[in-house]
C-alpha cells in the first residue's frame, strides 16, 4: 500500500482532487450528462454562472468513492474526524435524515428495543419502519412558561431501562430546533451502565465544538455517535451532513453497510466538497466565527429586554423542564403578550419587514443565528420588533398556548403498520382508529402521530388546531388532511 501524506487541517484535499481533474478536463464520457457545463439549460447557466457545474462530477480519477473511501474522500473525512475529535467520521449526502436512519439500523435489529423520544424529527420513524425495531417512546419535560419541549431527564432513561432491561440503546435530539439541551453526560452514563448506545441527532448542534458560550458537543459527553446537519449551522450546501462513530460498542462495519444502504450511489460532489471546506473554516477559525454567532444573538437578546412586549428565552430556562443547557445562537421570541401568536409574528416579520425567520410555532418564533449573518441583519430584526412592540401596544396577550399532547398507545410497531392494508377516512372520525400514517406539523417536522398509534382525543384536538390555523403537514398523503389513512379494520 503507498504510504500515506501526512494530512493537514489547511487543506481541502477533495477541491484540490477536482481542481486537478478540471485541469485536465479530459473528453468526458461518464456520469453525470450534462459534460461540466454543456448540457446545462442556458438560462440557468446565466443566472448561476458556469464554474459551478464543472465540480458537479461523479467518481472520476482522482475522486475517490463515498461508499469505499481511500482517497481524497478518506482524506477529507479523516481531516473531519480529527476536527470533532471522533474514532470516525462519514460524509453525508442525503442529510442527518440518512445519518439519523443509519444510527438506528446500526442499533436495533427486527423487534429489538430503542428508546426514542417525542420530539424526535420524523427521519427516526423512517429509520424505525427500515429496522423494524420497537420504539419504547420517551416524553421531554414540558417548559410551561416558554411552550417549548424541554429536555429527556436521566431519571426517565433510567426508569425505561429498570422496565426495559433489553433495550439497546437511546436516542436524544440536543440541541433540538429551539437550541434547548438534554444531560447527554449522565444519560450517557446510564446507558453505559445497561451496555446500550446513545445516539444523539445533533442535526442543530455542529458549532457547539467551537465555544466555551455554546453547550458542549454530543461526542464530548460521551455519545456513541451522532449527526450533524453542516448545512444547517456552518457553510456546507444543504443536504450535506456528518455522522460521527465514538464508541467501544458499536460495529464500524455495520455502521458502512447501513450507510450504503440509505445514501445515493451516486453522491454530489458539490456537496461533499462544501463538507470538506466547511471544515476547513471549522478547523481554521472556528472559534472566531462561532462567537461572531454568539455575540450577533446576544446583541438582539440583550437588546430585546427593554422592548414592551416582546421576550426572547434564554439561560433563565437552564434548570427547568430537563433542560442542563441552551444553545444561544437560537432567537426564541414570542409577542404573545401584543396579541400575535408565533404564526401572525413570523407572517408580519415576512411581509411588512422582509425578515425571514426559520419557523413559528403557536407562541414563538424561531431565528437562526449564523457566522453568516450580518450586524445589520440583527438590527433589521430587532428594529422590526420595536416596531411591532409599537404597532401593537394595545394589544391583548394570548395565554392559552397548545400543549403538547401525552403519547398515545402504540398498538403496532412504526414498520408493521407501514406494511399493513389501509383505508382513507374522513379526518373527523378518526379518533379511536390506529394511524396509518405520520402527522407531523411542518416545521419543524416532529411528529404527533405515529403509524401505528391509537388517535386520542387529545392527539386529534391538538392536530386540529394546527390543521385550522396553520395547515401544512409531513406525513399525509391527503396534506389538508380532509381524509387520514388508518389501519383497516379486520371484519
Ligand atoms: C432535529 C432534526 N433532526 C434531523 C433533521 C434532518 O436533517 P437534514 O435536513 O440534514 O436531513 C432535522 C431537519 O430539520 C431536524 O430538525
Amino acid at each position: 500500500m503507498t504510504e500515506r501524506k501526512k494530512l493537514n487541517q489547511k487543506d481541502i484535499p477533495l477541491l484540490d482532487a477536482i481542481v486537478k481533474y478540471n485541469e485536465k478536463k479530459p473528453a468526458y464520457f461518464c456520469i453525470p450528462g450534462h459534460r461540466y457545463e454543456k448540457g446545462i439549460n442556458l438560462r440557468f447557466r446565466e443566472i448561476v454562472g458556469d464554474a459551478i457545474f464543472s465540480f458537479d462530477l461523479t467518481e472520476t480519477p482522482y475522486m475517490d468513492d463515498l461508499h469505499n473511501a481511500e482517497g481524497a474522500i478518506w482524506e477529507a473525512e479523516e481531516l473531519a474526524r480529527e476536527v470533532f475529535g471522533a474514532d470516525d467520521t462519514h460524509f453525508l449526502v442525503n442529510g442527518t435524515t440518512c445519518g439519523n436512519q443509519a444510527m438506528i439500523l446500526s442499533t436495533a435489529f427486527e423487534g429489538e428495543k430503542i428508546a426514542i423520544p417525542r420530539n424526535a424529527h420524523k427521519s427516526v420513524l423512517m429509520g424505525l419502519i427500515l429496522s423494524g425495531a420497537e420504539p419504547i417512546y420517551l416524553m421531554p419535560e414540558i417548559s410551561h412558561e416558554t411552550g417549548l419541549l424541554g429536555g429527556i431527564t436521566p431519571e426517565s432513561v433510567e426508569t425505561m431501562f429498570r422496565n426495559h432491561p433489553d433495550c439497546k440503546g437511546v436516542f436524544v435530539v440536543s440541541p433540538t430546533y429551539y437550541g434547548v439541551c438534554s444531560d447527554l453526560k449522565a444519560i450517557a452514563e446510564i446507558c453505559h451502565k445497561h451496555n446500550a448506545v446513545l445516539l444523539v441527532d445533533e442535526a442543530h448542534g455542529a458549532h457547539c465544538y467551537f465555544s466555551d458560550l455554546l453547550p458542549k458537543g454530543a461526542l464530548e459527553q460521551g455519545a456513541d455517535m451522532c449527526a450533524q446537519s453542516i448545512h444547517k449551522v456552518t457553510g456546507s450546501l444543504t443536504q450535506s451532513s456528518m455522522l460521527h462513530v465514538k464508541s467501544k460498542l458499536v460495529d464500524q462495519k455495520c455502521v458502512d453497510a447501513n450507510l450504503h444502504l440509505v445514501q445515493s450511489t451516486s453522491p454530489s460532489y458539490l456537496l461533499l466538497i462544501s463538507l470538506d471546506a466547511a471544515r476547513h473554516d471549522l478547523a481554521n477559525q472556528g472559534k472566531v466565527l462561532i462567537s461572531k454567532a454568539v455575540e450577533l444573538s446576544e446583541y438582539v437578546r440583550t437588546a430585546l429586554k427593554s422592548v414592551a412586549g416582546i421576550t426572547c428565552v434564554g439561560h433563565e430556562i437552564v434548570g427547568t423542564a430537563g433542560i442542563c443547557d441552551l444553545d444561544i445562537t437560537r432567537l426564541t421570541i414570542s409577542a404573545s403578550n401584543l396579541g400575535l401568536s408565533g404564526y401572525q409574528l413570523k407572517d408580519l416579520l415576512f411581509e411588512e419587514y422582509n425578515c425571514d425567520v426559520e419557523l413559528a410555532d403557536d407562541k414563538n418564533i424561531l431565528a437562526i443565528v449564523t457566522f453568516a449573518n450580518t450586524k445589520e441583519d440583527m438590527e433589521q430584526l430587532l428594529n422590526a420588533l420595536i416596531a411591532i412592540s409599537e404597532q401593537y401596544k394595545d394589544g391583548m396577550p394570548i395565554t392559552q398556548h397548545g400543549k403538547f399532547p401525552a403519547k398515545p398507545e402504540l398498538v403496532l410497531s412504526p414498520r408493521k403498520a407501514y406494511f399493513l392494508e389501509k383505508e382513507d377516512i374522513e379526518w373527523k372520525d378518526a379518533v379511536g382508529r390506529i394511524a396509518g400514517e405520520l402527522i407531523a406539523p411542518y416545521p419543524p417536522g416532529i411528529p404527533v402521530v405515529y403509524p401505528g398509534e391509537r388517535m386520542s382525543q387529545e392527539v386529534w384536538d391538538f392536530i386540529e388546531e394546527y390543521r385550522i390555523s396553520n395547515g401544512h403537514f409531513h406525513g399525509p398523503a391527503d396534506s389538508n388532511l380532509d381524509y387520514f389513512k388508518v389501519i383497516r379494520e379486520i371484519k
